[in-house]
């Protein structure tokens, strides 16, 4: 069986590759790696190279710069692209910043700027699949997932999931706090990708998040629950994805990460940098710089809010975990022929799922997973104020992908102004026209005034 990433030459890739020689999920015999840059590949693949030896009969590896290509024959295709790189991320968080919003890579203007440059290359590359790998099942981690995986099903419809990591890495923590195995809980999780929150979760036939909320000592355990305070999440009566604090707590996540001497863009573009740099100098220590650079990026993974909520470290059994490597490769699995059925929390069309959103925006919610493909299970309803921000994110999402795909800058305006995050349509104005200015592809994308 062929898998196929998109994005190949990004730094993540060794994580699906030692997942796959792990050899715990579906059988892959060959991974092709496709990128925009020949040298991000060769990087990649002295890696991959490093990890593999010592292995009997590792997949076997291709890397390519020809889409079509890559896409031949391909049983699954993992879209992991980052459409302008990391100059790209630090445009969309600076830009925001010096109008003092929310600079971020996914939350916010930020996200919605991302969104707005990857929506024409995530639905050029989906016309690519649909004509050359029809078949294929398309697991997309492109940010702004939800966006993206939403904009991509214009195209490819069902064929297509979005996935994070986060939902389950809060469902872990939640667990293992109770004493827990986290594979044998039932999570009441709802919400879009980076805004949702955990509402419940069954053990053995018994709602156990009430015991976890009342129970100070357990909570400390829990990243979100340090970030968003005891007395917060027990008033909520839920755990709030960690990507909340920015809703929650704007006014601090705002100042501490404009009081920061980078971005975390602007750290990562240095740290990824000299990654790469290194490999080119000498391939020779490619995996050793690699798990440095990895080490590195991990711990200081959302810094600027666990400063700003003063949460200590992460936790080391957060370092250790599987990331998005385990829900991709879970979710091969499922889909795959004779693999067992699961239940996961993946970005799907909502249908009914989530009563309040409109039957063809993506949500992110429990589904089921066989080879006939992914079911969202239905959820109870949201609480106004939950639903309120749900609704009002997905449509600033929604007018983002319509924006960039008829070109209207006018619409993109509204997309920003219309986030819960851009306090006034002239910052939304002003959003739009730094944009365009810092980021080439936006001023051909969005041409004309307002
Ligand atoms: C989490 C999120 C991803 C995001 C990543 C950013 O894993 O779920 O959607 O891309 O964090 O991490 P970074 O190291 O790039 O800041
Ligand atoms: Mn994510």
């Amino acid at each position: 069986m062929r898998l196929t990433i998109l994005g190949g030459g990004g730094f993540r890739v060794p994580l699906v590759y030692g997942a796959l020689l792990r050899g715990t999920s579906a059988p892959v015999d060959e991974v092709v790696l496709y990128d925009v840059s020949a040298e991000r590949l060769a990087a990649v693949g002295h890696v991959l190279e490093q990890l593999a030896a010592g292995h009997r009969a590792p997949p076997r590896v291709r890397v390519t710069t020809d889409l079509d290509d890559a896409l031949r024959n391909a049983s699954f295709v993992f879209s992991a692209i980052r459409v302008g790189g990391l100059r790209g991320r630090t445009a969309d968080e600076r830009v925001a910043l010096d109008l003092g919003v929310l600079g971020q890579e996914t939350v916010g203007p930020g996200g919605i700027a991302y969104g707005l440059r990857t929506v024409p290359v995530a639905l050029r590359m989906a016309v690519r699949i649909a004509t050359v790998a029809p078949r294929a099942w398309v697991i997309n981690f492109t940010n702004p997932a939800g966006l993206i995986t939403e904009a991509m099903r214009r195209v490819l419809g069902d064929r297509v999931i979005g996935i994070c990591d986060s939902p389950v890495g809060l469902i872990r923590r939640a667990a293992h706090a109770l004493g827990l195995d986290p594979t044998r809980v039932a999570p009441d999780y709802v919400g879009l990708n980076h805004l949702g929150w955990l509402r419940g979760l069954t053990y053995d036939g018994r709602d156990v998040l009430p015991d976890l909320l009342a129970d100070d000592a357990a909570l400390k355990g829990v990243e979100e629950a340090r970030l968003f305070g005891p007395g917060w999440v027990r008033s909520l009566g839920a755990l709030p994805n960690e990507y909340l604090y920015y809703y929650d707590f704007t006014r601090e996540a705002v100042a501490t990460i404009g009081a920061a001497p980078e971005t975390r863009g602007e750290a990562l573009l240095r740290q990824q940098e000299r990654f790469y740099a290194s490999v080119r100098r000498d391939p020779s220590q490619a995996l050793a710089e690699w798990r440095r650079t990895r080490k590195e990026r991990d711990a200081s993974y959302m810094a600027e809010t666990r400063e700003s909520a003063h949460a200590g470290e992460r936790d080391h059994a957060d370092l250790e975990a599987d990331g998005y490597e385990g829900v991709a490769l879970a979710l091969m699995t499922a889909l795959g022929h004779g693999g067992t059925p699961a239940t996961m929390i993946l970005n799907v069309r909502n249908g009914t799922a989530v009563p309040g959103l409109p039957p063809d925006a993506v949500v992110e919610v429990p589904c089921l997973v066989d080879a006939g493909g992914v079911r969202p299970l239905s959820t109870r309803p949201l609480p106004g104020r939950f639903l309120g921000l749900v609704q009002q994110v997905k449509a600033a999402e929604q007018l983002t992908i319509e924006a960039a795909v008829t070109g209207s800058a006018d619409l993109a305006i509204h997309a920003f102004a219309t986030h819960p995050l851009v306090d006034s349509v002239t910052t939304a104005r002003h959003l739009l026209d730094n944009y365009r200015t810092r980021l080439p592809s936006l001023a051909t994308l969005l041409p004309g005034h307002h």
